[in-house]
């Protein structure tokens, strides 16, 4: 079991990771102070609820809750949305949650998402635990306190800053993960040793074949340095003034790439793959990287079963193009791109040569 801090002044917390920790002494302590006396609304989705909701139920009662009820929405991208958020302000006023109590999200990132966002906004904010389920929340959103939903405009468009109480990721969890879910979150792992670990991007390299096989202490090792790593850039700049937008790297053009896709031919984590695959194109392209830097990012991405390109020859990389220009993170009309120098190290650029990144998007949809 491991610990790991996120030092944010009085929004700081912890993350507890390991196998069965929700069996460990040490998280009923740190649950006892973030939920005990409170009345705790688990909000989960129609998979993960069947599979683990008793169990969280029953460690937030062994640890004083006050009262602990579930509230379920159908599992999928689909449901990130202001309607589902709705349903979730009803069911907290029906389990009578007051400005003292909490929301606890169990699942993947579109239930810390939504889950976070209710809290962030119910009674002008209340406190929320996650409790993640998925590799790609334990690694990625269930830190730093990115919290939304969607809009038919564009993903993420509407959303709050809300930090967790408290984050305890149960590895044994990933058990039931499917293998798609699985890549998913290995592509926000790979992203890590990208954007800002080149140690990271050696040892992945070594042990990619025993983390896709799930051996307990390689994943174990694995999402505790992928925290660390966010933990960092989440410490520096909580509320993404400058540096946290590296962490974006691939999501411009993958967010484009799901929109496209109508949100169901991509996954989040297959759109991002293609995505960084774009931006090195790119990078390598315009120069700003050697020429060989795409390929030891596809070297990388094939070990880990993460697809190279978007398997959307039918798409024109002018949709694509417009897609990513209605993202929020255009800046006064000029598109902000997060691109490599280096593994271990990437740029935030306004970048303007279109022609270049349709050729970009175009060596990558097929
Ligand atoms: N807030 C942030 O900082 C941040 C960062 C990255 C991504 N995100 C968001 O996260 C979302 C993607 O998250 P995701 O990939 O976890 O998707 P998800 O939450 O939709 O989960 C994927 C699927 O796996 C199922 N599932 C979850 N845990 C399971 C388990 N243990 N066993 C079996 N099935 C399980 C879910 O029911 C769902 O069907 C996107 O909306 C993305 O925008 C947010």
């Amino acid at each position: 079991m491991r610990i790991i801090p996120v030092d944010l002044g009085h929004c700081s917390y912890r993350i507890v990771l390991g196998h069965q920790v929700f069996a460990e002494a040490e998280t009923g302590r740190l649950l006892a102070a973030a939920a005990s006396d409170r009345k705790c609304l688990i909000v989960t989705d129609t998979t993960v609820g069947p599979l683990y909701a008793d169990q969280a139920q029953a460690s937030l009662v062994r640890a004083g809750a006050a009262a602990c009820s579930v509230v379920t929405f159908p599992a999928g991208e689909a449901s990130k949305t202001l309607s589902t958020v709705a349903t979730l302000y009803e069911a907290a006023v029906s389990a009578q949650l007051d400005r003292s109590d909490c929301v606890v999200a169990l699942g993947g990132g579109v239930v810390g998402d939504v889950a976070g966002f209710s809290a962030a906004t119910y009674m002008r904010g209340v406190s929320y635990l996650q409790f993640p389920t998925t590799l790609l929340a334990l690694v990625d959103s269930s830190v730093g306190g990115k919290t939304g939903v969607d809009l038919a405009a564009g993903k993420n468009l509407v959303g709050a800053f809300h930090q967790p109480s408290l984050v305890v990721g149960d590895l044994t969890f990933l058990g039931s993960l499917p293998v798609r879910e699985m890549r998913c979150g290995l592509a926000e792992v790979a992203k890590y040793a990208m954007i800002m670990d080149v140690d990271f991007y050696g040892e992945l390299m070594a042990n990619a074949q025993l983390l896709l096989a799930r051996e307990p202490r390689v994943a174990e090792r694995v999402i505790a340095r992928c925290c660390r790593l966010k933990v960092k850039v989440v410490q520096a700049d909580e509320t993404e003034q400058g540096m946290r937008a590296i962490l974006n790297y691939g999501h411009t053009f993958g967010h484009a790439l799901e929109k496209v896709g109508g949100f169901s031919r991509l996954n989040h984590g297959e759109a991002v793959s293609a995505g960084m695959g774009m931006a090195v194109d790119l990078a390598s392209a315009a120069g700003l990287s050697s020429v060989d830097l795409p390929s030891r990012q596809d070297d990388l991405f094939s070990r880990l079963g993460l697809p190279l390109t978007a398997s959307m020859p039918d798409v024109n990389p002018d949709d694509v193009l417009a897609a990513m220009q209605a993202d929020k993170k255009v800046q006064g009309g000029r598109l902000r791109l997060v691109l490599p120098r280096e593994i271990g190290r990437v740029e935030v650029l306004d970048y303007t040569d279109t022609e270049r990144m349709l050729k970009a998007i175009e060596g990558r949809l097929g």
